[in-house]
């Protein structure tokens, strides 16, 4: 129907006569001539209607935005002075010579140029006339690209495409699982894949020895900017290779992938840092390294004052005090200061103290803080030198168990670097390395994976592992992170069936429940598995990083709501009676009562 595309259009063109296809993006009167700006994927071109030709003028008389329209046309130069630098054809017009008008639409439910105005949940009920903006056009465009060099670069690098399945028994990634009743098994149920973790471990026991999939992920849980329930992993794994190789094959996918989406060099290697000294100066298992911020300890400095908000968590072992320096942080105003203080309140801290630094040479006097007053002179001296305070600074401080603080400290410290403008430009991807094995969790007492309970220990043999401290224990665990996201997560994997059961009882996975729930994988390893690990990379994350998106709703074409919804299709539904009985349900409660 069509010889070009709208948004091609350029110089080369001139005098050639086109015909094009798609939507009205804006149509504009002046003066007896039309002007219809219109719209296809590669972008907008501006098609001009004299009124010499009766026939086209009345009918571009009558379209109304978001029509779809054909139209033949010549390729002109636009008249000096009208030219638009901020087009790809913003030199070029189309004059009109014949209109064909292929469908008419209402008039939309938002204004595709005030998306902003409509709200999200209107955006997403009509979802794919949000997709029609050029923005997420080339969002999605970008995406398709990221998918299809990622295929490219990892089939030369000898990898392989496998699927694995989606009905599937529950694979555990510390979320909820989304469930499937079977027809044909009454009161059973199919689990979709959280990821395809325990087949890729079997794909190795199979010899395929390099495998990759892009692969779609289900898990239940919170939701946030960066998850959704339903949400994209590219997702890696090989057979005789340490945490080197598994390392340096995502890095070169990484940096290829970079340079040719968009021709940006990342380092070479990528930095490393060990988990505790990410915690430790960060904050945080997954550093913004653009923001020139950091925590430093005090502990020892404050472990004996008489102020118990610091002293009490200096002398537990699981407590933390540590100070975050703001340069030119004294001109923070007591409102702003507040609003600080409700934020790491959210993250459970209980409040937020602070010093500002007038003149750090005049002792006490220098200083103007609701909590010097508590402190002995060796300790805010300690303090002011730690820290390395200058005159106009301010410092801010968290004292409780180490996982508040270090949460709290660490969201305060990118926050202030966005509202303070310290963001540093550019891409500044490392590896976190060193995981703890495993973590505690205070309320019930329980060790829990911090990766997954397949990833290898430091230990030799599940009597080495049985020896020491497992909470003080390492993993063979790395995250790859980039300004601050969580971009990928791997590790190298238990491949011997006696530590795979040390590891589920230390977890408290008895024998009888593991070969319950995990026999098939158990079963595994004893017919010549090989030494094997891999990673998984978040997709959604990454294209929003490259697109410079917000969230990964903003990269994906048919996102869920904040609830896990979907506005369009308005799923999830409620089921006819007959569709229950088929499976064997019965709802305990009727859909009204849950309402
Ligand atoms: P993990 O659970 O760390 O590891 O997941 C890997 C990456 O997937 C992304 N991700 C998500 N993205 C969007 N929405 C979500 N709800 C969501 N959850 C996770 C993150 C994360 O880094 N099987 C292991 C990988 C392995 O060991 O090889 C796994 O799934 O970017
Ligand atoms: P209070 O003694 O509770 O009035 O607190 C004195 C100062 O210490 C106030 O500025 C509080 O915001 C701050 N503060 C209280 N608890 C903590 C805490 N756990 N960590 C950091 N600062 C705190």
């Amino acid at each position: 129907m069509r010889t070009h595309y709208c948004g091609d259009i350029r110089e080369d063109h001139l005098d050639s006569e086109v015909t094009l296809c798609g939507w009205v993006h804006r149509r504009r009167d002046h003066g007896g001539v039309i002007f219809i700006d219109l719209r296809d994927r590669a972008g907008l071109v501006q098609v001009v209607f004299d009124p010499d030709r009766e026939e086209a003028f009345a009918t571009a008389d009558r379209v109304r935005n978001e029509y779809v329209l054909r139209i033949t046309g010549r390729v002109r130069r636009r008249p000096e002075g009208t030219e638009n630098p901020d087009l790809g054809t913003g030199q070029i017009e189309v004059l009109g010579l014949a209109i064909e008008l292929l469908n008419a639409a209402k008039t939309p439910p938002f204004q595709l140029d005030e998306h902003e105005n409509a709200g999200e949940d209107i955006r997403l009920r009509h979802r794919y006339i949000d997709l029609r903006r050029p923005e997420m056009q080339e969002r999605l465009i970008l995406r398709a690209r990221v998918t299809s060099a990622m295929r490219r670069i990892l089939e030369d690098d000898g990898f392989l495409d496998i699927e694995t399945p989606m009905l599937t028994r529950a694979t555990p990634e510390g979320a909820r699982d989304y469930l499937v009743p079977s027809r044909t098994h009454p009161g059973s149920f199919f689990a979709l894949p959280q990821s395809p973790q325990l087949f890729k471990q079997l794909l190795m026991v199979s010899g395929f020895d390099r495998y990759y999939q892009i692969v779609r992920c289900f898990r239940d849980e919170d939701l946030r900017a960066d998850r959704q329930p339903e949400f994209t992993q590219l997702d890696m794994e090989a057979a005789f290779v340490d945490e080197e190789a598994v390392m340096g094959a995502a890095e070169r996918m990484m940096r290829a992938l970079f340079r040719e989406v968009l021709a940006t060099e990342l380092p070479d290697p990528f930095p490393r840092m060990p988990y505790a000294e990410a915690m430790a100066r960060f904050g945080s298992d997954k550093p913004d390294l653009r923001i020139p911020l950091e925590l430093v300890e005090v502990a020892d400095l404050v472990a004996g004052v008489d102020f118990k908000v610091f002293s009490g968590p200096a002398n537990d072992p699981r407590g933390r005090v540590a100070a975050l320096r703001v340069p030119a942080g004294g001109e923070l105003t007591r409102k702003q200061i507040d609003d600080y203080t409700a934020f790491v309140g959210r993250y459970g801290a209980k409040g937020l103290a602070y010093i500002k630094v007038n003149d750090p040479t005049a002792g006490v006097d220098g200083l103007q803080s609701p909590i010097v007053k508590f402190l002995t002179p060796e300790a805010v001296t300690g303090i002011l030198e730690r820290t390395g305070a200058r005159a106009g600074d301010l410092i801010f401080f968290g004292a409780d168990r180490a996982s508040v603080v270090s949460d709290a400290l660490g969201a305060l410290r990118v926050r202030l670097g966005h509202d303070l403008g310290m963001v540093e430009e550019g891409w500044r991807p490392l590896w976190v390395v060193d995981f703890p094995m495993f973590e505690h969790d205070e309320k019930d007492g329980r060790l829990y994976s911090l990766h997954h309970p397949f990833t290898s220990p430091r230990a030799a043999t599940p009597a080495e592992l049985a020896e020491g401290d497992p909470e003080r224990l390492l993993s063979r665990a790395y995250d790859m992170v980039l300004n601050g996201v969580e971009l990928g997560g791997g590790s190298i994997r238990i491949h011997d069936e006696a530590m795979q059961e040390a590891v589920f009882g230390l977890l408290g996975i008895g024998h009888d429940e593991a070969r319950a729930k995990f026999g098939f994988l158990l079963d595994a390893l004893q017919y010549g598995c090989p030494p094997h690990g891999g990673i998984a990379f978040g997709l959604d994350r990454m294209v929003m990083l490259m697109a410079g998106a917000d969230s990964i709703r903003e990269v994906m074409a048919f996102p869920k709501t904040q609830t896990a919804a979907c506005l369009l299709t308005q799923a999830p539904a409620p089921v006819e009676e007959g569709q229950l009985r088929e499976l064997g349900l019965r709802l305990r409660r009727s859909a009204a009562d849950t309402q």
